[in-house]
């Protein structure tokens, strides 16, 4: 839905207070298709496929964006390209498998056949369509889609920022992530639903990692001397020290699920320091995870207004020894992906969070680190408030006038 009327002034003014947040953000249904509109199609670039998840010719996989289903896929030429899940004849959705690989892809309804580089190559009863028809008319709607280090972005805007301008100071730390070369080897992916909005999973702050997080506090989070960042563009950087060789109290069966075994992640080194952990948002919500030996790129998208999915696709290094890409995909699933020990506890606060958004007082707050004049683009590692410039930058792309008092 596109260009939907939206009286934005029905609704109560953001609050003057620059660490407060309005309840009615998360549960208004009208923000949410101004959200489709003015960040999910807006001039940015959305994460959707690293190349070690499309490595051969006619590799594919599907994911949305906003309510937008794209099809992306390596051409017979070699080049991975995007494009919308949909025939251009009638609209019927193409692949509907998460991943698979495909030749020519036929459309089930009037059996309309497109090539991998989506061009369309046969349609049944074309000598009676109307005398102008030309197939290439019809090809596949194509998205801009670029390349970082093997990470595929795609956006729905028509003008988008020059690829690294918009990652900014983002782009190093995600070379970093991805091994510099970007040569991966996807070694699985889990799916998961959070019940809530899509922006309390991403508000997800670095205060609560070792107050709700047994595991953290097994890894000293709270102990490390590490660095937030938010950049002018949205982007969030998380960059922590974890001890390498943690004691898990007895809580753990097997402790080794939270053992280091020095992978190549990026680390956010200290002297005596060995292991580190970085979390690189994107603008607005897909995130890539590096925590001790885990590498996960977290591709997340709102399923509805009180719904968000998330995509989490492990990876090993391509030089990784056998055990250690094993030790990865079994540290990442274990700890952080849907059922893993930490992300249950996120995924229980988020559900409660939604739960109680129609309550007093109407606002929520950011209050670790926050003074008045503070810098909130960088900050120590354990404070919330830096979220609160996360905020700032939604309220201008969503145009929320702030209240004055
Ligand atoms: S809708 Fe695809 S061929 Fe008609
Ligand atoms: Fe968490």
């Amino acid at each position: 839905m596109k260009n939907r009327d939206i009286d934005l002034a029905a609704l109560p003014r953001w609050p003057a207070a620059f660490n407060q947040v309005p309840k009615w953000v998360f549960e208004d249904a009208d923000v949410f298709e101004l959200e489709l509109d003015r960040v999910f199609r807006g001039p940015l670039w959305h994460p959707v496929a690293h190349d070690a998840e499309l490595p051969n010719v006619g590799d594919y996989k599907t994911i949305k964006i906003g309510r937008t289903p794209l099809l992306v896929i390596r051409g017979d030429d070699g080049q991975v390209r995007a494009f919308h899940n949909a025939c251009t004849h009638r609209s019927t959705k193409l692949a509907m498998a998460f991943r698979g690989h495909s030749g020519d892809i036929e459309c089930p309804y009037h059996r309309w056949v497109f090539d991998t580089r989506g061009q369309l190559r046969a349609c049944p009863g074309e000598a009676e369509f109307p005398p102008d028809f030309k197939r290439a008319d019809y090809n596949l709607a194509q998205l801009r889609c670029e390349s970082f280090t093997g990470l595929w972005l795609v956006s729905l805007n028509a003008n988008p920022p020059p690829l690294l301008e918009w990652m900014g100071d983002l782009a190093q730390p995600v070379r970093d992530a991805l091994g510099t070369d970007g040569r991966l080897t996807l070694l699985g992916y889990q799916k998961v639903r959070y019940q809530s909005n899509w922006k309390v999973y991403i508000d997800n702050d670095a205060f609560h990692a070792p107050l709700l997080h047994a595991a953290f506090r097994m890894l000293r989070w709270q102990g490390g001397s590490g660095s937030q960042r938010r950049l002018p563009q949205g982007h969030m950087m998380i960059l922590s020290e974890l001890d390498a060789q943690p004691t898990d109290g007895g809580l753990l069966r097997d402790p080794s699920v939270i053992g280091y075994l020095g992978g190549d992640a990026p680390r956010n080194k200290s002297p005596g320091q060995a292991a580190g952990s970085s979390l690189l948002a994107f603008w607005p919500l897909t995130a890539i995870a590096n925590h001790l030996d885990i590498f996960n790129i977290r591709y997340a998208n709102p399923v509805g207004l009180d719904e968000v999915e998330v995509h989490y696709a492990y990876f090993a290094h391509a030089d990784d020894a056998a055990d250690l890409a094993r030790h990865r995909l079994r540290q990442s699933s274990n700890m952080i992906g849907p059922s893993g020990f930490v992300s249950l506890e996120d995924a229980t606060v988020f559900l409660r969070i939604q739960q109680a958004l129609e309550t007093e007082p109407g606002t929520t707050f950011f209050l670790k680190g926050w003074h008045e004049g503070a810098d909130l683009a960088r900050t120590k590692q354990n404070d919330e408030a830096p979220n609160a410039l996360w905020w700032e930058h939604y309220r201008q792309v969503m145009s929320f006038e702030r209240a004055t008092s």
